[in-house]
């Protein structure tokens, strides 16, 4: 477990929340395998009907930990976290709402693919600096974002790397609804609690007819992380990993 993820429960929704606020919560393994476990227990466990995710105030996530990133790059163990992450989020079962607000880099946008429902602040940015970084989309975005947002909006997103504000997410169907700060949480927890009064079975099989076939999205993640490994070793992602390391000094 990681205590930079807290799980709460409140009655029939799980809340999981990245909690490691000097780093933006970036996402260290020891996170995903945090994440992982509450979404697997969430399906194991029949009374929770819905995953409900949030970052702190200003940073939802900036992203995988580029220390860990780096460490790979230079030859080291990645560990299989981020892999058992990226299945977890693929198969679970429950209905999952975010509360996103401020900073959402790379995984921090990715995830919100797999959400049935994005809340999102007006200072919301998603980004996902995979191309820039010398590395390739991730959490099956190659094949969620077109579906989503259509070819050219995911091409400006995951090729360009261009920011979407929250505005301009819900314009392109990438988020539900953009709400004021002080109302993310309530409206959040709010559409969490609409979704587990449903009738659960009727929910489960109409949300796995509206998603992408499980098998084909485990495939695309699959062959996404095999590039991505490889580029991690590259020297253009060596390069973007020291010039962000550096850049303080
Ligand atoms: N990995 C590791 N540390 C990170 C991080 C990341 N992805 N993102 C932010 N941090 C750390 C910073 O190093 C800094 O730590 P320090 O105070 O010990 O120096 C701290 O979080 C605050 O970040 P800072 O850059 O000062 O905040 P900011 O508000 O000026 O900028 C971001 C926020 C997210 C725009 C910027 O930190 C950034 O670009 N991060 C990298 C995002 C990224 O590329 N993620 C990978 C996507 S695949």
């Amino acid at each position: 477990m990681s205590e930079h993820i807290i799980i709460e429960r409140r009655g029939a929704v799980q809340i999981i929340r990245m909690n490691r606020p000097d780093k933006k919560n970036a996402l260290t393994r020891a996170m995903y395998g945090a994440f992982s476990a509450a979404l697997r227990a969430a399906d194991a466990d029949p009374e929770i009907r819905v995953n409900v995710v949030f970052g702190v105030p200003g940073a939802f996530s900036a992203g995988n930990d580029l220390a860990d990133f780096m460490t790979v790059a230079m030859g080291g163990d990645g560990g299989t976290e981020v892999w058992d992450f990226l299945l977890a989020l693929a198969e679970s079962e429950k209905p999952m709402v975010s509360g996103v607000d401020g900073i959402a880099v790379g995984i921090g946008t990715t995830l919100n693919l797999h959400c049935d429902l994005t809340f999102a602040t007006p200072r919301t940015v998603f980004r996902t600096p995979f191309v820039d970084l010398g590395l390739v989309p991730e959490a099956g975005s190659s094949l969620l974002a077109p579906a989503v947002l259509g070819r050219q909006q995911a091409f400006a997103l995951l090729g360009l790397g261009e920011g979407f504000s929250a505005e301009r997410a819900r314009n392109a169907g990438l988020i539900y609804a953009v709400v004021e700060e002080d109302r993310l949480e309530a409206e959040t927890l709010a559409a969490a609690e609409a979704i587990a009064a449903k009738p659960p079975q009727a929910l489960k099989i109409s949300r796995d007819l509206m998603r992408a076939p499980r098998e084909e999205l485990t495939a695309r993640i699959k062959l996404e992380s095999e590039h991505f490994r490889e580029r991690l070793k590259s020297e253009e992602a060596k390069a973007a990993f020291v010039a962000f390391m550096s850049r303080k000094k």
